[in-house]
C-alpha cells in the first residue's frame, strides 16, 4: 500500500503562526507536526510515501525531511499543490504516484496515539472500496460527522451544526484506485473546496465504505486549542513511556 500525507493549505486558522511558515512545520511538543503522520505510516509498514504540500515554504519540507532517513526510509516523494483547493484537490495530485494501487491518506495535522497497522491490514483484507477511522469526540461539529444506522455509515455531514452522532471522521482514509475518478466528478463546496467528505459520501452511496473505531487518543492540530492539546497529549505520552521504562529498569535492578 502507498501512503500520502496531505500538508497543503494555508493554515489561516493559525494566523499569525502560519504567516511565514507552513502549519505542518510548527512544533508539536518536540517534533515538527509533519513527523507524526509520517511515523504513523511507517509504523504501519508503509514505506512508499508522498508528501503533498504548497505555499511559500514548500522547499522547507525537503530541507527538513530529505529522503526520510530519520524515519528509516530511502526515499520520499513530493508534490506541490497550488492554492488551497481542498483536501480532495490535494489528493488528486497523488494519482500518478498511486499508480493504480490502494492508498492510505493521512492529513498532515492529524496525530494518533497508537499504531494504525491493524486498520491498514483490515483495509488490505477488504479488497476494494474505502475505509475510514472514527473517534468519539466532545465537539463533533468541528469535523466530518457520520450518521450510523445498524453499524453502517449512511451519510457524513461536514461540520454540521446538529451532529447526527458524537463521532468525528478522523483524517485517516484508505481508498482503492477508484478514488481518483470520484474526485474528477466533484464540484467545489460552499467554502470553495473539493471536499473529502464528498468523496466519502460517494463510497457510502455505492455501499463500498467500511470503518473502524480508532483506539487511543486522536487529535487534529489546526486551531490554537487543538495545537496546544496535541502538544500536551504527545508530551504526556512521552512521559508515561519514560516512567514505565524507568519502572521496568528499577524492577530489573531489584531482581
Ligand atoms: O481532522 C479531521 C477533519 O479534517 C475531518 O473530520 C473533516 O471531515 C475534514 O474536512 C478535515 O477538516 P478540517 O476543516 O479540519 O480540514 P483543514 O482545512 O484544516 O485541512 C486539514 C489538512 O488537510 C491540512 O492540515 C492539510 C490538508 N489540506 C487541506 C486543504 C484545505 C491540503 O493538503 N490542501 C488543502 O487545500
Amino acid at each position: 500500500m502507498k501512503g500520502i500525507v496531505l500538508a497543503g493549505g494555508l493554515g489561516t486558522r493559525l494566523y499569525p503562526l502560519t504567516k511565514v511558515t507552513n502549519k505542518h512545520l510548527l512544533p508539536i511538543y518536540n517534533k515538527p507536526m509533519i513527523y507524526y503522520p509520517i511515523e504513523a505510516m511507517v509504523g504501519a509498514g508503509i514505506r512508499d510515501i508522498l508528501i503533498v504540500t504548497g505555499g511559500n515554504n514548500a522547499g522547507d519540507f525537503l530541507r527538513l525531511l530529505g529522503n526520510g532517513r530519520e524515519f528509516g526510509l530511502n526515499h520520499i516523494d513530493y508534490a506541490y499543490q497550488e492554492g488551497e483547493g481542498g483536501i480532495a484537490a490535494a489528493l488528486s495530485l497523488a494519482e500518478f504516484f498511486a499508480d493504480d494501487q490502494p492508498i492510505c491518506v493521512i492529513l498532515g495535522d492529524n496525530i494518533v496515539q497508537g499504531s494504525i497497522a491493524r486498520y491498514v491490514e483490515n483495509f488490505a483484507g477488504q479488497g476494494s472500496g474505502a475505509r475510514i477511522l472514527l473517534k468519539e469526540v466532545p465537539d463533533p461539529q468541528r469535523f466530518g460527522v457520520p450518521e450510523i444506522k445498524e453499524n453502517k455509515i449512511v451519510r457524513i455531514d461536514e461540520k454540521p451544526s446538529h451532529p447526527a452522532s458524537s463521532y468525528a471522521v478522523t483524517g485517516i482514509y484508505m481508498y482503492d484506485p477508484q478514488v481518483f475518478d470520484i474526485i474528477k466528478t466533484l464540484k467545489p463546496s460552499g467554502r470553495g473546496e473539493l471536499e473529502i467528505t464528498d468523496v466519502n459520501n460517494c463510497y457510502i452511496a455505492k455501499g463500498k465504505m467500511q470503518y473502524d473505531i480508532l483506539d487511543g487518543w486522536w487529535t487534529d492540530a489546526g486551531t490554537f486549542e487543538s495545537l496546544l492539546r496535541a502538544s500536551n497529549l504527545v508530551c504526556q505520552n512521552a512521559m508515561e513511556k519514560e516512567n514505565s521504562g524507568l519502572k521496568k529498569q528499577q524492577a530489573g535492578n531489584v531482581s
